[in-house]
């Protein structure tokens, strides 16, 4: 079956029912000893099912569901479904502390995994190193490479079966909430893991917190279903409900926020306050790896105004459309300031080793209709032009920007 069919999925066959029911127990019934205690031992052992549930903590239909679903879309062997993405980093962390402890991650990356990962709090160590200096940076106890592609916020990308190759058999972790398992599938390039903070793309609607690891090997998913169990950052079955459902109209989603995201990026292009944009594939380098390992560029950009900070969050108060918030891959449009808010504590020092722009806007495009968008984004760089931003416009930056690429979109 083609990949949309398979996000469609083919019905739930094995009821009457045309939806899979939400199961709500936290335990089952264990009328049979024998059933209850080879199924405990099985739950034990990382296996994803056993003959008897026992308790909710162990396993449930909708979060199972979720996770075959992923697994079958990523190409991988097996899924494990979290409360969080952070909960899905968190236990990827804490495996890579059972095998060495130490990880290797190519920044930027989004900023609650860049705190978490710098803070060593979960007895993991961190090198941050470009894509470039990974092979130089693997030690033997170097148990992790972890990488966002496309990155947050800066839109960076990573040729992963490059990255897989310096890694030296270093399992790979790709962070693929920006790509979707709809524009790529890092299994499928030789990573070990895939994750996602379902909370974006997947989920869609802004209204379900989760995180989703495919493993390309059962056994590393049955070591994170281990830390899973005793370290109970469980999916919610109502938030596995939601995935699952979201996933059944992620393709025409994506592709839909897409074609806006190319709109608007090629129409700011000829703005005259804009002095930078990021989308993956507006320079050449990027453009070869967004054609060798995605399905197009996505849904997100981030821009800079003349007039620094002060213009920046001027520009974002003044949007009547578009929600300034944090989150992406939901419906509607959010913006927002990484430096303020999503990248705020990992601080200065460290955003600017990494690039991070004090001034820089991060768009998550929705589905709005792209003139209105196109309206409201013009609108508000107007407004903020008249609010006094012009105090600091010595932050503002030569303009560097590049064509689209594959944008026949106006
Ligand atoms: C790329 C990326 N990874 C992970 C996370 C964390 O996910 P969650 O908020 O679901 O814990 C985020 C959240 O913004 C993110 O943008």
């Amino acid at each position: 079956m083609r990949f949309d069919t398979r996000l469609v999925g083919t019905g739930h066959r094995h009821s009457i029912s045309h939806v899979r029911p939400i199961d709500l127990s936290t335990t089952y019934h264990t009328p049979d000893p024998d059933v209850a205690a080879r199924s405990m031992t099985d739950f034990a052992t990382g296996a994803p099912t056993a003959d008897n549930p026992i308790y909710a903590r162990l396993f449930n239909p909708n979060g199972r569901d979720f996770e075959d679903r992923m697994t079958d879309l990523e190409g991988g062997a097996d899924s494990v479904c979290f409360a969080s993405g952070m909960a899905a980093l968190s236990a990827l962390l804490l495996d890579a502390r059972n095998r060495g402890g130490h990880v290797v991650a190519v920044p930027p990356v989004y900023g609650g995994s860049h705190t978490l990962l710098e803070s060593g709090l979960l007895g993991t160590e961190v090198t941050f190193a470009s894509a470039d200096a990974v092979r130089a940076a693997i030690r033997p106890e170097t148990a992790l490479v972890w990488v966002e592609s496309p990155s947050n916020p800066l839109l960076g990308l990573t040729d992963i079966e490059r990255l897989v190759e310096d890694a030296g058999g270093v399992p790979v972790a790709v962070d693929s909430t920006f790509g979707t398992p709809v524009l790529q599938n890092p299994i499928r390039h030789g990573a070990a893991f895939t994750m996602h903070s379902a909370t974006k793309f997947i989920g869609g609607h802004g209204d379900a917190m989760g995180g989703v690891v495919t493993a390309s090997s059962t056994e590393a998913a049955a070591r994170l279903r281990q830390i899973r169990i005793a370290t109970g950052a469980l999916l919610h079955p109502l938030a596995a409900h939601t995935f699952s459902r979201g996933l059944q109209t992620l393709g025409v989603r994506v592709r839909a926020m897409q074609d806006n995201a190319r709109a608007l990026v090629s129409r700011l292009q000829d703005h005259p306050e804009v002095i930078d944009l990021r989308f993956p594939g507006l320079h050449a380098a990027d453009d070869a790896i967004v054609r060798k390992q995605m399905a197009g560029p996505g849904t997100m950009f981030c821009l800079e105004l003349e007039g620094g900070v002060r213009r920046a969050d001027a520009f974002v108060a003044a949007l009547e459309i578009a929600v300034p918030a944090v989150s992406l891959g939901s419906v509607d449009t959010l913006v927002q300031r990484p430096a303020a808010l999503t990248h705020q504590l990992m601080g200065e020092e460290a955003r600017q080793a990494t690039g991070i722009p004090a001034s820089l806007i991060r768009v998550s495009v929705g589905l709005e209709d792209v003139d209105d968008l196109w309206d409201d984004f013009t609108r508000a760089i107007g407004r903020s032009a008249r609010s006094g931003w012009r105090a600091d416009s010595r932050e503002a930056t030569a303009r560097h920007i590049g064509p689209v690429p594959g944008s026949g979109v106006a």
